[in-house]
């Protein structure tokens, strides 16, 4: 960030949750100009301290006037709170980035990748949304193909990570693994199934056109990020017992033909996606050493023989980093760079 930026005041609400502390150091890592950090959460966590960049903070509640003066609002703590809060929090004048499912498809809340449509945070009236993180580390790949050969349809299977659910399943695999390996029942309670050893086809719940809401999001946030409200896609996803980390396998049909090799160029000139393709020797992206990076792995570019246009790939990122807390923060370097911080109408432009 550039160091004439002024300090601004920043507030983490879900600051005690497996997101919200993610944001917490993404926010310290890359220097985000912040004067003071005010961290939120439910009644339940007032009180308790938080260790930020060195200092000791004390949690306080996430209420509406718990954002007065607050300049940029990072919200994850769930749709409902969004709902509630994130309003609030705008009207108070502070620019809330949402990381729930509350505002992502509201005509009036842009919905951002960093690297893929920075340019919408210019008409936003006081929240932005954070697409979901599968969606996230789909999309600037998907960017790559749309420029280059244009897109005719995306059919993704993704396999989730339990951190994705939040602190409460990460607790619950580990509790499972240990229940497996002591010879005891392993009991679930966040998943309908126990997650530990297991592949649940269920995340969210399941819409009347026979998707789970979270293969939905996949595709209608998609559209939307690409600016491509026609583009055909469907998507299967699958909770798997992986701590850290979205793997997803992609089938694309491109509108003009495009080789293995080109495309792995095309990925790779997208800032923050790198293409690690050597299946030879063993080298492609997992789950576990994409963990705690900040980037987006491509990698088993493939021609699809099965349709004409076809290419198939691999697709792995940290899911509470770039799918969640560093795109969050990058939305919020974005509107300090751009001048773009407060509202379009607080700035002197029309309403969107
Ligand atoms: N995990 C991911 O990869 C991911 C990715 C994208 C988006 N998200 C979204 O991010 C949000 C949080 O996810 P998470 O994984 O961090 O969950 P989590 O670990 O369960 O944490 C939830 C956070 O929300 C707070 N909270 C709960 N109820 C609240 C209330 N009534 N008022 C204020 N704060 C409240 C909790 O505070 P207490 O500790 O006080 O209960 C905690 O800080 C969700 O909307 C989720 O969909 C998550």
């Amino acid at each position: 960030m550039s160091p004439q930026a002024q300090p601004l005041t920043v507030a983490v609400v879900g600051a005690t949750g497996v997101v919200g502390r993610t944001m917490i150091q993404i926010l310290s890592e890359r220097s985000f100009p912040v004067g003071e950090l005010r961290l939120l959460a439910s009644g339940r966590s007032a009180g308790k301290t938080v260790s930020a960049g060195g200092q000791t903070l004390t949690v306080g509640e996430a209420v509406s006037e718990a954002f007065e003066g607050v300049d940029i609002a990072l919200f994850s703590a769930g749709t409902d709170v969004s709902r509630q809060l994130a309003p609030e929090a705008a009207k108070r004048g502070a620019t809330v980035i949402d990381n729930s499912n509350a505002w992502r498809m509201e005509p009036s809340v842009p919905l951002i990748v960093s690297q893929v449509n920075p340019e919408d945070g210019e008409w936003h009236e006081g929240i932005v949304a954070n697409p979901n993180c599968s969606t996230m580390q789909l999309v600037p790949v998907l960017m790559a193909l749309r420029d280059k050969v244009g897109l005719e349809r995306v059919v993704v299977d993704t396999y989730q990570s339990v951190s994705g659910t939040g602190a409460e399943a990460l607790a619950e695999l580990e509790s499972q693994v240990r229940a497996h390996v002591a010879g005891e029942p392993k009991t679930a309670g966040v998943y309908p199934h126990p997650i530990a050893f297991n592949v649940i086809p269920e995340i969210d719940i399941f819409l009347d056109n026979g998707y789970s809401r979270e293969e939905w999001k996949i595709v209608t946030e998609s559209r939307k990020i690409l600016h491509l409200p026609d583009l055909r896609v469907s998507c299967t996803a699958v909770r798997v017992p992986v701590f850290v980390s979205h793997s997803e396998a992609v089938h694309v049909e491109t509108g003009k033909p495009i080789s293995p090799e080109e495309a792995r160029v095309a990925f790779a000139a997208v800032p923050g996606v790198v293409v690690m393709d050597d299946p030879e020797n063993h080298a492609y992206p997992i789950a576990t050493q994409a963990a705690g990076r900040d980037e987006i792995f491509v990698g088993r570019v493939r021609t699809d023989p099965s349709v004409e246009r076809g290419l198939a790939f691999w697709v792995v990122s940290d899911n509470l980093r770039k799918g969640a807390a560093t795109n969050a923060v990058e939305i919020a370097e974005v509107l300090l760079e751009r001048g773009w911080v407060a509202a379009r109408s607080r700035r002197g432009g029309a309403a969107a």
